[in-house]
């Protein structure tokens, strides 16, 4: 399972990146908004300063909603890096968006996944990944997860090569969640990757280490 962040933090970013584990990135307009990005050329240095940071595939998602305003933007994210990945919402240009860059060889993340229906349209319009969002289904107390293991039966069933980009994680226990079902990819905050390091008998057990170790110096 590859391991995305889920931020526009470049600080953040640097220590995913350090700690090699990361295989990619992903963005949205609030995750830019909150590092106070604003204005287009601000938005695609910050980009390129992501994929300078960053190894693999770095999501950007366009800010229009139509067909020709999302194509034009979209091209202009993929000139930033090779890396680059144009996210597109899930919307009926999205759909024709996700074809007309497919059919270019540019690479494609459909955003704002809620439904196995809207996943397998996307799938069939060519994106490389679908991103499902699993925390906003939980919060409105629907299985998130289980639209995973739905995406997961329909992308199998057809041998779809889109990967299944879990988005939306709050948790660690999302992620181990998506590695059981087989997400392809989970994109997370750096606090639920770091969650993962975690656990009291290996600090316990290395305290104890450490105190023996020097007994036998
Ligand atoms: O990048 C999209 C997604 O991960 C958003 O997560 O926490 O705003 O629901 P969240």
């Amino acid at each position: 399972m590859k391991f995305f962040i889920d931020t526009a933090n470049l600080e953040q970013i640097k220590e995913a990146q350090d700690l090699g584990i990361l295989d990619g990135v992903t963005t949205n307009p609030s995750l830019m908004a909150k590092e106070g990005i604003s204005g287009k050329e601000a938005i695609l240095n910050h980009y390129k300063t992501i994929c300078e940071i960053a190894d693999g595939d770095i999501s950007a998602e366009v800010l229009s909603t139509t067909y020709d305003e999302m194509i034009k933007e979209g091209e202009e994210l993929a000139a930033i890096h090779p890396n680059i990945v144009v996210k597109i919402p899930m919307i009926k240009d999205g759909v024709k968006a996700l074809k007309y860059f497919s059919n270019k060889g540019i690479k494609t993340n459909c955003t704002l996944i809620f439904s196995a229906g809207q996943a397998l349209l996307a799938a069939k319009a060519g994106a490389n990944y679908v991103s499902p969002f699993l925390g906003r289904l939980d919060d409105i107390s629907v299985d998130g997860m289980n639209l995973i293991e739905e995406i997961r039966i329909i992308f199998d069933n057809y041998m779809f090569d889109t990967e299944i980009l879990a988005a939306s994680i709050r948790s660690p226990m999302h992620i181990i969640n998506c590695a059981k079902i087989g997400a392809d990819v989970v994109t997370s905050p750096l606090a639920s990757i770091l969650n993962l390091l975690k656990h009291p008998l290996t600090d316990s057990g290395l305290a104890q280490f450490v105190a023996d170790a020097k007994k036998m110096d």
